[in-house]
């Protein structure tokens, strides 16, 4: 098993997650299993690959074109506020795409950035990060660490952190979980700091399906069910037999990434039997679409005042910086 792809970690997490999942317990939970890594060639775990795959052929996934977009033109609005000597703490910085389109543009719009701090489970994408940001900007200190976010025990002790979580990724943790993961890590955090957040905050449900409801978002989301399979002792089950379908709840702003079975199956996961029905759903996760004042709102119930946003041309994408 290559134990550098970080999934391992996850493992007992995973198992306990995915037996309330098939239990019926509780929905929407697999976010953090999304983007797994295939441990050998014939390992069918390919949820990092798939992604990028569904990026570049997917014309209509707007949200990271648009991100970019957002980042280039109007980053420096944002940077502006932050002052001299910030360090930028990314969690999750993703490809290297994800890094030279993004992350980059945005640190370079900073004044006398102090440093960067690149947190990931991934450690083929922490190596990349720090390869990217000493090759692109110099005089700054670097560090990477290969941890997974949600589990953080601290935070390196730096002058002016800013954390950064872009990619939306802040719209797939359940809405509970949200205060939770913020509040702590203003907590880990300690003293004054901003935090630069960006989410998709379209209402728009013909875009959003045109976004979503697409073959190669399919193939991505349906491999979530290999990750179970291949992580978690589930002998029997078939974890090809699902498909996906995405479901829009406007009330909740919540896009839905729910996978039908299409075979009856019957194995255990934690000692317990899971008996499935054809057409049978389940909620994997979601990609909340919260409106930009239903965002605040919720950061500033963590202790946080918002300072600014900016939007992409679309008006789809929002960035925000709040300090804490
Ligand atoms: C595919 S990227 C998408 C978000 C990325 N920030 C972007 O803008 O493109 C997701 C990144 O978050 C990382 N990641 C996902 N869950 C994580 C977790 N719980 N802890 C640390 N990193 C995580 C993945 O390894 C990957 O680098």
């Amino acid at each position: 098993m290559n134990k550098d792809t970080g999934d391992k970690k996850f493992t007992n997490k995973l198992e306990q997650d995915a037996a309330e999942l098939f239990s019926g317990k509780i929905s929407g939970n697999l976010w953090p299993y999304l983007y797994g890594t295939p441990q050998d060639a014939n390992d069918q775990v390919r949820g990092g690959i798939l992604y990028n795959e569904m990026l570049e052929g997917e014309k209509d996934y707007y949200l990271y074109k648009y991100e970019a977009e957002l980042f280039q033109t109007k980053g420096h609005l944002l940077t502006s506020l932050l002052g001299s000597n910030a360090t930028f703490i990314e969690l999750g910085p993703g490809s290297e795409q994800s890094i030279r389109l993004k992350t980059l543009p945005l640190l370079r719009s900073c004044s006398n950035l102090s440093g960067y701090v690149g947190i990931d489970i991934s450690k083929p994408f922490v190596d990349k990060v720090l390869e990217v940001i000493r090759s692109e900007i110099s005089g700054i200190k670097t560090e990477g660490i290969q941890q997974d976010f949600t589990q953080l025990k601290s935070l390196p002790d730096v002058e002016k952190p800013v954390i950064l979580f872009k990619g939306s990724t802040i719209a797939n943790l359940r809405r509970d979980e949200v205060p939770v993961f913020i509040s702590g890590i203003k907590e880990l955090v300690g003293k004054k700091h901003y935090l630069f957040l960006v989410h998709d905050a379209n209402q728009d449900e013909v875009s959003l399906m045109k976004a979503y409801d697409t073959p190669k978002m399919a193939v991505f989301m349906e491999n979530i069910m290999c990750r179970v399979h291949r992580d978690v002792s589930t002998v029997g089950m078939e974890p090809k037999e699902f498909t996906y379908k995405p479901e829009w709840v406007p009330d909740n702003h919540d896009l839905k990434h729910v996978l039908t079975a299409t075979k009856a199956q019957k194995f255990d996961i934690q000692g317990e039997t899971i008996e499935i029905e054809v057409g049978q759903k389940f909620h994997t996760l979601s990609s909340f679409k919260y409106p930009i004042e239903v965002f605040q709102k919720m950061i500033s119930a963590a202790g946080y005042q918002s300072i600014d946003v900016i939007q992409d041309q679309s008006t789809r994408m929002a960035a925000h910086v709040f300090e804490g």
